[in-house]
């Protein structure tokens, strides 16, 4: 994305024109970017080829998956509904892992019928349930057991998973039990150890930990696992403070893992993947002068983009029409949503905007459109995909008859 004639495009097609043509507000991703990602996370850990299960749950546009599965990766699910959507972007039962800590019995009766890679159990119920499900039948099941490594990932509290306090994975005690009754069991074929620790992870030495502490309990167990499922989490850089995870020092510590250990890798990311395709444009409707600051009321809301009413989530703001001049008052961006929280950012410094200019909201390609909701009843925008020149339509706005 740049500037290009003080306007800012994405590959070869300028916002302005786009909001002109589909109306906003819109979330648009670009394809190029996309597949730079993909590549550049295979050659990142290209020395021992693990198979990549994007994690379904950063974006879940049947189209973007469709996208990503002709890249060769798999997918990480966890919900029926994404184990269709997975299915239905076209990707083999093969690839696709079932991850959560909730899985129905009709759930992992559907899963079981699919013949997925892997059912990823969290507890030793969910064990037992696999197991009476498999026995009725009369089939053998693969899955994988979710160790808690009790890993401070040293992210945000919101999104950690893998510290003792989460409700993720079992504790050392339990896997051990777990794997004692898979191998007493005819149904269950226990195939993998899986972990994940937590979302935008920006320091590598937490996957240090995590690789020590499956290390050392695969040294106490006596089972060969065919796959261990590190997860995901890689995080991104929002804002130019921030700096990038060092994926040489990860990919080392897998190596020296490998060693010593003979598996095969598998990852989970989500927003590596997908989180800086995306951007989401908006209309400023009015602007409100509150004596200290302005509030730019925007046709996008909290429900478009939860993130920063979530969890304080900084994403980037800029304007879609580059000026130069630069406004009097701090710029507080609003939606119109009745909540105090319906709000993206203050920026001390941004350039004079006009009633009906457009702002650019950067890297909402994961947890942008798939947190979105109907609160206020307000219909969720339309998703466009940027392949150079073309504008393709991958999702529609939603209609006031959907939701009524
Ligand atoms: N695998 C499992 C089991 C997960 O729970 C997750 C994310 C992933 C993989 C993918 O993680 P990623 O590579 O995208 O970091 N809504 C939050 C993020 C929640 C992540 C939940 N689990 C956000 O907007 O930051």
């Amino acid at each position: 994305m740049k500037y290009i004639n003080k306007r800012l495009t994405m590959e070869k097609v300028n916002f302005q024109r786009i909001a002109k043509k589909f109306g906003t507000p819109f979330y648009c991703y670009s394809y190029s970017k996309l597949k730079e990602n993909v590549s550049n996370f295979k050659k990142n850990f290209k020395s021992f080829s693990p198979l990549i299960c994007f994690a379904v749950k950063s974006n879940t546009n049947v189209n973007l998956i469709r996208e990503i599965k002709k890249f060769g990766l798999g997918a990480d699910v966890v919900s029926l509904g994404e184990l269709m959507m997975a299915i239905k972007a076209g990707i083999k039962p093969n690839k696709i892992v079932f991850s959560g800590v909730g899985k129905t019995s009709s759930e992992l009766n559907f899963a079981i019928n699919k013949k997925i890679l892997l059912i990823n159990a969290e507890s030793l119920s969910e064990i037992m349930e696999i197991n009476r499900l498999a026995k009725l039948k009369n089939k053998k099941v693969r899955v994988g057991v979710r160790l808690n490594p009790n890993t401070d990932a040293k992210t945000l509290n919101q999104i950690s998973t893998g510290k003792k306090e989460n409700k993720f994975g079992v504790n050392k005690n339990t896997f051990h039990k777990i794997v004692d009754f898979c191998k007493s069991s005819k149904n269950i074929d226990l195939k993998c150890l899986s972990v994940h620790i937590g979302s935008q992870i920006l320091d590598h030495r937490p996957y240090g930990k995590m690789l020590k502490a499956v290390s050392h309990i695969l040294d106490k167990t006596n089972h060969q696992f065919e796959f261990i499922d590190l997860g995901g989490g890689m995080g991104i850089n929002y804002s130019d403070k921030n700096k990038e995870l060092n994926y040489k020092k990860y990919n080392t510590a897998i190596n020296n893992f490998l060693k010593k250990h003979k598996v095969k890798i598998i990852f989970e990311p989500g927003r590596s993947i997908i989180g800086n395709t995306g951007i989401l444009i908006s209309k400023v409707i009015y602007i409100k002068d509150s004596g200290r600051k302005k509030f730019i009321i925007l046709d996008a809301a909290m429900n478009d983009l939860m993130r920063p009413a979530l969890y304080g989530a900084f994403h980037m703001t800029l304007p879609v029409i580059k000026s130069s001049k630069i406004s009097n008052k701090p710029y507080e961006f609003v939606g119109p949503i009745c909540e105090s929280t319906d709000k993206f950012i203050t920026l001390k410094k941004f350039q004079k905007l006009e009633e009906n200019d457009l702002i650019a909201i950067c890297d909402v390609g994961a947890y942008g459109m798939s947190l979105s909701s109907n609160y206020n009843l307000r219909p969720k925008p339309i998703e466009l995909l940027i392949k150079g020149s073309k504008i393709n339509v991958i999702r529609k706005r939603q209609k006031y008859t959907e939701i009524i």
